[in-house]
């Protein structure tokens, strides 16, 4: 039987753009870095920049450069569960991960950047963090990003959260 890999063409390009940077010493160390609920970091990256991909095959995009930005997004220095230290707002982690993934990415992945993929990772927050995407590359993966990220409410506290869960039932 055929592999999704090897059944369709898309899959195949995908893997061939993010393959050297997902099989890479620093990047697999995301699978230990929880992200929300019990989702790895490394899992949460990868669905967004295959998200963001597959939505920008249908669009003219440089769907390279969204797969990369997409799977870098969140490619800060350390598990922000492990940020214990009390900060002013502005330097919790919602405020300062992009940036860091940013400058971590020119890091460790340097061969691979350019403006658009610098954009998509220093923009992903907006409107957290107010300066918006300048690319539509950027707005689309600041929208799967979203997207990826509503999975790690529970559909028991969503409906709470929209006054229909009534307790007992
Ligand atoms: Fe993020
Ligand atoms: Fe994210």
């Amino acid at each position: 039987m055929k592999t999704l890999l090897e059944k369709y063409e898309y899959i195949k390009e995908y893997y061939d753009i993010v393959s050297p940077i997902l099989n890479s010493e620093e990047f697999q160390k995301r699978k230990q870095w929880r992200h929300h609920g019990d989702t790895t970091l490394y899992e949460h990256c990868i669905k967004v920049s295959y998200l963001a991909y597959r939505m920008s095959l249908k669009f003219k995009m440089d769907s390279k450069s969204v797969a990369i930005g997409g799977l870098l997004h969140d490619f800060y220095y350390k598990p922000w569960m492990e940020n214990i230290e009390k900060k002013p707002l502005l330097k919790k982690h919602g405020f300062v991960h992009a940036k860091e993934a940013r400058d971590n990415s020119y890091n460790y992945f340097n061969e691979y950047m350019n403006p658009i993929i610098d954009n998509i990772i220093l923009r992903h927050m907006f409107p957290l963090n107010i300066i918006p995407p300048k690319y539509k590359e950027a707005w689309l993966v600041n929208l799967a990003d979203k997207i990826a990220s509503l999975d790690f409410i529970e559909k028991e506290s969503l409906a709470k959260t929209f006054g229909i869960y009534k307790k007992g039932k």
